[in-house]
Parts: structure tokens; sequence; C-alpha cells
């Protein structure tokens, strides 16, 4: 009975725990050095919310993203949830306020990327979705490059919609050699080149390519991280993901991958705190 009694108790505790844990979020700063970039700025990224909702329509997140006093805002997918349409107008309603503090780009994730197909149950729905989305002045990315500016810097902005093959569960499909040159042609090798791509398992195919800095998400952390040792499991059902969170530095350029802000199927988050980025592009001295 006493074990019993144990069990019940650590069960309601750790429920609780989760409850108030999904409730909270940081924010991780991040510097990217870089002789292409004249003058500092910095940008905010926000990846994977899910339809989240922090305080009454997003008002923390909000609040918190205007602190970072971003030149941009960039999304490298999966604001929503793709199988619930309530997450869509969450969102909406976040992107309606996020617009008002800086431009935002809005790349696609698996969530979008599976309701962009017209076999899709709530394909109409997210078309709609997407409409109400561009009318609010959002920039909405496929794989695609653009020049932008930001603050004094003319940077290139690119984006990359992966296939959903490469989402596959319970395994990371290879990707191509070729594939990223195939699909995104660096437009000036000279300019300061950030790339949205939300899956984190190519982080090496897109330092290759050419990106100084590449924002993905998509593994939310890993549900459960370890500390020392880091994330359990991805999303896509792979263990000890090695590509699951912060900064990694690969010859010379960097992939930042953010633990995402919201949850789906399982709302689990162990040592795995959400979290906005706050980017910060610095000059750096030509070696
Ligand atoms: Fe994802």
């Amino acid at each position: 009975m006493i074990i019993l009694v144990i069990i019940l108790f650590v069960v309601l505790v750790s429920i609780f725990w989760q409850r108030w844990e999904l409730g909270k979020f940081e924010v991780t700063h991040y510097t990217v050095p870089s002789a292409k970039i004249k003058s500092p700025l910095s940008v905010a990224v926000i990846s994977d919310l899910h339809g989240f909702s922090y305080g009454e329509q997003n008002h923390k997140l909000l609040e918190e993203t205007a602190k970072i006093k971003p030149k941009a805002i960039f999304i490298p997918g999966d604001l929503l949830v793709s199988k619930y349409p309530h997450t869509y107008r969450t969102v909406l309603e976040t992107l309606t306020e996020l617009v008002k503090i800086a431009p935002v780009y809005y790349s696609y994730g698996n969530h979008e990327s599976r309701l962009r197909e017209e076999e899709c149950v709530n394909h109409e729905l997210f078309e709609q979705y997407m409409q109400n989305v561009r009318a609010l002045g959002v920039t909405v990315m496929g794989t695609e490059t653009r020049s932008i500016t930001l603050g004094e810097n003319q940077v290139m902005l690119s984006a990359l919609e992966l296939e959903l093959d490469y989402y596959e569960k319970g395994s990371i499909v290879p990707l191509e050699a070729s594939y990223m040159r195939e699909h995104l042609s660096l437009v000036d090798a000279e300019k300061f080149q950030i790339l949205l791509a939300h899956n984190p398992a190519y982080a090496e195919h897109y330092a290759e390519w050419g990106a100084d800095v590449t924002f993905c998400g998509h593994n939310h952390g890993g549900l459960v991280r370890i500390p020392g040792i880091g994330s359990l499991v991805s999303p896509q059902w792979t263990l000890f993901p090695k590509y699951d969170a912060g900064k990694f530095e690969l010859k010379g350029r960097f992939v930042i991958v953010s633990r995402g802000l919201g949850t789906h199927t399982f709302h689990v988050r162990v040592f795995n705190r959400a979290e906005l980025l706050a980017v910060e592009f610095v000059p750096q001295r030509r070696g």
C-alpha cells in the first residue's frame, strides 16, 4: 500500500513539474562573428512553436522578442501542429504582433510541408492560413534565396524545404552530396549567407554548401536531455541525435540548433527548457 502511495505521489509530482516546465521558456544568446558583417546587429529565432502560447496571446514571448531589438525574426519552421487547426489561429495571433517588432521570415518545417500536400486533410485550411500569414506581411520562403537588408548589412537569406522523405521515422535518410547545390545556388559568396533549414540532421551539408550561419529546429532539444551527454531521442525516433541543440562550428561556419518553443504528441521536456534565440552578428577582422 505504501509503495502504491509513493508511486502515485511521484507520478503526480512529475505531472505537475512537467506542466510547470512546459509553461516556461528562456532566452538563449549566441554570437556569430563574421568578416562579412559591417556593423553589429541582433536577430531573433523562433522555432517549433507548435501553436504554444506563453501567456495570453503569447504576450510573454512577444515581450522577450521585442527586448532583443531584432533587425529580423527568423522562423525555421513548425510554427503549428499539422493535425490541430486551432494551433493555426494561435500562430496567426502571434504573427500579427511579431511583424510589428521586425520583418518576419518564415520557412517550412515538416508540419507545414505535410500540409502543403493536396491530399492532406487540412490542406485547404492551411492554404487559407498561409494567405492570412502573407497578408500580415510575413515573408514566406520555400527553397529560395533573397537579398535582404539587416541594419547596415546587405546579406543573403536562403531557405530550404526538404522533401518529407528526409523526415522518415527511425532513420536519417542520407542527403545526396549534390543536393544543396542542385536546389539552392549561392548567389554571392562575398556576402554573409544565412540559411533557414528545419532539419539539423544535415548540418554538415549546410556548412559545406556555404551558409555562414544556419538556423535549425525540429529536434525540440530531444525531449529528454541528460546533463553532460545531451539529447536522448529526436522527434524522428533516432537516438542521441548529433546536432541536438546549441551552436556548432563546422569548417569556420556555424549551425545553430534551437530546442524550440513548443512540443506536440509527447509533451515532455526534461532538463530541456524551451528557448527563444537571440543571435548577435558581429564584425570580425579578416585574418
Ligand atoms: Fe519538425
